[in-house]
């Protein structure tokens, strides 16, 4: 079995020279994307792609390109969160945010950047398979963090600002703007592993009840945490009036809610047996993190 630190590795290095295979790219937009997505984030979500092809008898190489796709949409997810239209935030991954080092307009460029080269990426891995495992992995992603997934939860996020805590603008909102993006790599991972209905099913699940327990943790630790370990300013959500899960539950009752998601997120590999190991390991660690 991998370990985290194994995947990472994995996983920073091929990011290193995913942007540099275009020769034509203006040298200042890869700057700009190269210093966001190479600011060293947690990687979760490549992780979980690799993990899950793994499990589902597949191999990191052959979902390489996916798990490098993905953390790029999830980067320009970020860099577009922090601008000042949105969440106006200065600090991420411990460093100032792109707009803050770019200007406002390279900064909504490098996220035009990565998302249309996340996309291009899997569609150049997917075009020289002779099975349309790629090209559904492609979808799944893309679907998940397109309308009817993270950009939509996005959109709620901004217009229930400052509205009454609502439990189920709540729960849409960490459904679509986070779950999704952690459930896009489960189903892709099996996807591309060739696996059946039933266990992409099961990992779906998985990753819907790991998403929402890792938007409530970001919530509470926003409340809780500290911006040195966590490497973003604290504070902010109840400053912009956002709907969290602590405005909601409280912080013990998110502490539950949390442990909860994270049981049944578990249970939900049980039919992948001792090959589950590791993302049922990540999910329990996950409970426990400071950033
Ligand atoms: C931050 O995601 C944005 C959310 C959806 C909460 P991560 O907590 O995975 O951020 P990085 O990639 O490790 O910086
Ligand atoms: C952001 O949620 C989700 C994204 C799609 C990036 P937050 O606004 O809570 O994420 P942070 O706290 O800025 O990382
Ligand atoms: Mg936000
Ligand atoms: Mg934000
Ligand atoms: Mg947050």
């Amino acid at each position: 079995m991998q370990t985290v630190k194994a995947y990472q590795e994995m996983v920073e290095s091929a990011l290193k020279d995913c942007l540099r295979t275009q020769p034509a790219a203006a040298a200042s937009l890869v700057e700009a994307m190269e210093y966001s997505l190479l600011s060293g984030g947690k990687r979760i979500r490549p992780i979980l792609l690799l993990a899950s092809c793994e499990m589902g008898g597949g191999t990191c190489a052959e979902a390489m390109p996916y798990a490098l796709a993905l953390e790029m949409i999830h980067t320009y997810s970020c860099i577009h969160d922090d601008l000042p239209a949105m969440d106006d935030d200065a600090l991420r991954r411990n460093r100032p945010t792109n707009h803050v080092v770019y200007g406002e307009a390279m900064a909504i460029l490098a996220g035009d950047g990565l998302l249309t080269e996340a996309g291009a990426m899997m569609l150049r891995d997917a075009m020289h398979r002779s099975d349309l495992r790629g090209t559904r992995a492609a979808e799944a992603i893309l679907r998940r963090a397109g309308i009817a997934g993270m950009v939509s939860g996005q959109v709620m996020d901004m217009q229930m600002e400052g509205k009454p805590i609502d439990r189920d603008a709540v729960t849409y909102i960490h459904t679509h703007k986070t779950a999704d993006l952690l459930t896009a790599p489960l189903e892709a991972g099996l996807i591309l592993a060739g696996c059946g209905d039933e266990a992409v099913a099961a990992g779906i699940c998985y990753g819907q009840h790991l998403g929402l327990a890792f938007q409530q943790m970001d919530d509470l630790l926003d409340v809780i945490g500290d911006t040195e370990s966590l490497g973003k300013q604290v504070g902010m959500d109840a400053l912009e009036g956002k709907q969290t899960w602590v405005a909601l539950r409280g912080v013990e009752g998110t502490r539950e809610d949390i442990r909860e998601e994270t049981r049944k997120a578990v249970d939900a590999l049980a039919c992948f047996g001792e090959r589950a190991a590791f993302l049922q390991e990540l999910a329990m660690d996950l409970t426990h993190r400071v950033r």
